[in-house]
């Protein structure tokens, strides 16, 4: 069943208002809209003609839930077969040559692979596509060293497509542990960094592009803390179709964006996109996306802060979280664009050190993984997005 949108006229700012049509014709117009990006940093205002009336987006029930969500709607548990295959081949491999600083150059054999590749093909269809829009999947048998784990998620990445680089080394995947207790991500930190919780977001934040799914794999939980939050993206937008929808009008508007660790240029993008099935998109890091602002000198406007405070308080409202605390081996599986996630504040057993101690592995260890996917839902999220030059960027900052 489709919950019915409210319509309202979207008076939009956006670079490409063709793709900001009715969700009837939004696959079309999204796809239309990837081909013509432009260059221009202050999007042109539109005519009066070219307004258009935004039928909203539609709001799938699987993927509409809140803190009372029954936890076995995203528990997941990989066949007999599954997990056989995924220990003969990952064991040799931690046994090998490769090493936690080596192991993402490997690259997966899928012929030893197929029932791995058919089981997440599954998942991604009945949990992250066409249901709640992240799967937890439960340990794999037998695998029991903490390279064996990273291992076997990275392969899961790559059958999965392609495994994305992650920041300027060219990491796929990348550790989340504190670095530096006594650094926060006010001074710069990164979230996956930093012991700091909050903060509710999506991965999709530091690039431009959309791409589909994140897998996050608990390698070592926290001694106290550190549980995981998961928020649906369609409960949030519901919830502000019902209560303020000027918020989304606003949050469907551009918004400058950086490149935070991979470098210092920008981009602009909205909060709010829907994908090519017509279902509420987010873009979300609040204090990224502030950051971009900051370094520009382009303040928010009243409409813009309210809009943000709001989505933060939503977000934060721990009648819309799902919470868990995973276990050593368990990995989240997430529509990343469809699920905002974070964290609460945890606290290490040993101090937190700028390297992980593997001979010691006590302290609170995640892997990430950025997937684009090879199925039939690859590009399934597409957002529109403006890239400015260098001398546009320039300009902008000697204006304020
Ligand atoms: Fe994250």
């Amino acid at each position: 069943m489709m919950l019915g949108a409210g319509r309202w006229l979207l008076r939009s700012a956006a670079a490409l208002g063709s793709a900001r049509q009715g969700a009837a014709a939004a696959a079309r117009a999204l796809s239309a809209a990837a081909s013509r990006r432009t260059l221009f940093v202050t999007p042109p205002q539109q005519s009066e003609q070219q307004q258009q009336q935004w039928a909203g987006a539609k709001i799938v029930d699987s993927k509409n839930w809140k803190a009372n969500v029954d936890a076995s709607k995203f528990l997941c548990t990989a066949p007999d077969a599954v997990q056989e295959e995924l220990c003969a081949y990952v064991k040799p491999l931690a046994a090998g040559a490769l090493t936690h600083d080596t192991m993402d150059s490997h690259s997966v054999d899928r012929n030893q692979l197929k029932h791995t590749e058919a089981f997440l093909r599954d998942i991604e269809a009945s949990h992250l596509i066409n249901g709640p829009a992240a799967a937890i999947l439960q340990p794999i048998a037998n695998l029991n060293s903490i390279l064996e784990i990273r291992l076997a998620a990275l392969t899961m990445s790559q059958l999965m497509g392609e495994c994305l680089k992650q920041n300027a080394q060219g990491e796929r995947s990348i550790l989340v542990f504190d670095r530096d207790a006594t650094r926060q991500m006010v001074d710069g930190q990164r979230y996956h960094q930093s012991h700091e919780g909050g903060s509710l977001h999506t991965d999709n934040v530091n690039i431009p592009q959309c791409w589909e799914f994140m897998l996050l794999t608990c390698l070592q939980p926290a001694v106290e803390g550190g549980q995981s939050i998961l928020v649906s993206a369609s409960a949030v937008y519901e919830h502000f179709l019902r209560t303020d929808p000027q918020v989304l009008e606003t949050l469907w508007r551009d918004f400058w964006w950086e490149y935070r660790g991979f470098n210092d240029a920008f981009y602009r993008a909205p909060i709010l996109f829907t994908n090519k099935m017509g279902e509420p998109c987010f873009r979300w890091l609040r204090e990224y996306m502030e950051s971009a602002h900051k370094r520009l000198g382009v303040a928010f406007t009243s409409a813009q802060q309210h809009a943000l405070d709001a989505l933060t308080a939503v977000t934060l409202d721990p009648a819309f979280q799902f919470r868990h605390t995973f276990r050593q081996g368990e990995i989240l599986f997430a529509n990343d664009l469809q699920l905002f996630h974070g964290r609460t504040a945890f606290l290490d057993a040993a101090p937190a050190q700028p390297t992980y101690d593997f001979e010691h592995p006590v302290n609170r260890l995640m892997q990430r993984n950025w997937v684009k996917t090879a199925s039939v839902y690859r590009d399934i999220n597409q957002s529109d997005y403006t890239i400015p030059t260098r001398h546009q960027v320039t300009a902008i900052m000697q204006s304020n």
